[in-house]
């Protein structure tokens, strides 16, 4: 990744500025009145509910404390992760998979589709993970994604799968809080993740880059899912923008926390009254930059469109039906052809 491609410049509207506001920052949420099972105190669990809502609708981002997620599991991962990075690129690549480079290692040299300063290694919560054979609306063949097998660091699988289901439990608590916030039943969203869900957990390396003026790690971009709950590590760089006036913040490091922000998908469950918000990763010179993203992710036959509970005269339905893995069988080949097409975004399912 040393050699400078033209590829890594990013367009001008998107090159990182360096007056970048330190804000109070987005809103940290503390879970303990749900991960304690001990608690049963509505007057808390109703508190907690106000504090989703209000995050969602304003700002589409949060961080959650006392998560439940065991910090030794975290260590460990986050440990792992580096072990395997720091591999030669001839070995990571053996972990490559040729068709579409999902899931497993993938280097910008490798797919020359991104224009992001980073690595990554993609690992799916679902083993194999069922999905649409191609984007064709009318073709209802499906095929089967399959994980990669790293041998090294030793038990780095073992230690991926557990983490993936602490990923799980923590995904559905909010979903929960979620769904109480937009006032409809507590597990109404989990029979989307029953059958075949399509989650995956994805380890980040942003290496140092001796021109951060001019690349982002991960340009300006919305997550296309349901939640995503993510590990930053203590060098920080995640960037939010701010709905208010559309100024990138910065999500400060806070350690042990995880960084939750709402996907497209809950942005049409509910109408538009949480939206998804823009995100990008910035790179530095000195410090390579770790992070862990889980994308919770609902089985790929979902038909993505507003609760009905939510629907009414005054308040009709804003999008068209879609499937959820025909949309994304459709990023991932417009992605790995490297076609220089905008990506399908749901507004394109924007009814007028
Ligand atoms: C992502 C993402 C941010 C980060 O992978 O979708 O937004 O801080 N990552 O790594
Ligand atoms: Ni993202």
């Amino acid at each position: 990744m040393g050699e400078v491609d033209s590829a890594f410049i990013q367009i001008p509207e998107n090159r990182p500025k360096l007056s970048i506001i330190q804000a109070e920052g987005i809103p940290v949420i503390n879970l303990s009145p749900i991960i304690d099972n001990t608690i049963q105190d509505s007057s808390a669990i109703e508190s907690l509910v106000k504090e989703i809502a209000s995050a969602c609708k304003e700002w589409g981002f949060f961080q959650v404390t006392n998560h439940g997620v065991p910090l030794n599991l975290r260590l460990r991962i986050e440990e792992a992760s580096k072990v395997f990075f720091a591999q030669s690129l001839e070995e990571k690549r053996k972990l490559t998979i040729d068709d579409i480079g999902f899931p497993g290692y993938q280097d910008t040299e490798h797919t020359k589709n991104v224009r992001d300063w980073k690595e990554v290694f993609d690992f799916l919560s679902k083993d194999p993970t069922l999905i649409p054979l191609n984007s064709d609306e009318h073709d209802d063949r499906v095929t089967r994604w399959t994980n990669p097998s790293p041998q090294y660091p030793p038990h780095f699988k073992v230690i991926i799968e557990e983490y993936i289901k602490e990923m799980e439990k923590v995904g559905f608590k909010l979903l929960e809080l979620i769904a109480l916030s937009l006032g409809v039943e507590a597990k109404r969203f989990e029979e989307f993740f029953i059958k075949n869900q399509t989650s995956f957990l994805r380890l980040n390396h942003y290496p140092p880059c001796p021109y951060p003026h001019l690349a982002l790690g991960v340009g300006p971009h919305k997550d296309s899912g349901v939640l995503t709950i993510l590990a930053q590590d203590e060098v920080g760089g995640l960037q939010v923008k701010r709905k208010t006036d559309q100024q990138w913040i910065l999500v400060k490091p806070t350690p042990d926390a995880y960084i939750i922000n709402v996907g497209d998908i809950i942005q049409i469950w509910s109408n538009d009254a949480y939206e998804s918000v823009e995100h990008r990763a910035m790179v530095n010179t000195e410090k390579g930059r770790f992070s862990i993203p889980f994308f919770f992710n609902p089985g790929h036959d979902t038909e993505v469109k507003p609760l009905e509970e939510l629907i009414n005269e005054q308040n009709p339905s804003k999008y068209r039906p879609y499937k959820w893995g025909k949309f994304l069988i459709h990023r991932k080949d417009s992605n790995f052809k490297k076609q220089d097409v905008e990506n399908l975004q749901i507004y394109h399912y924007k009814l007028p």
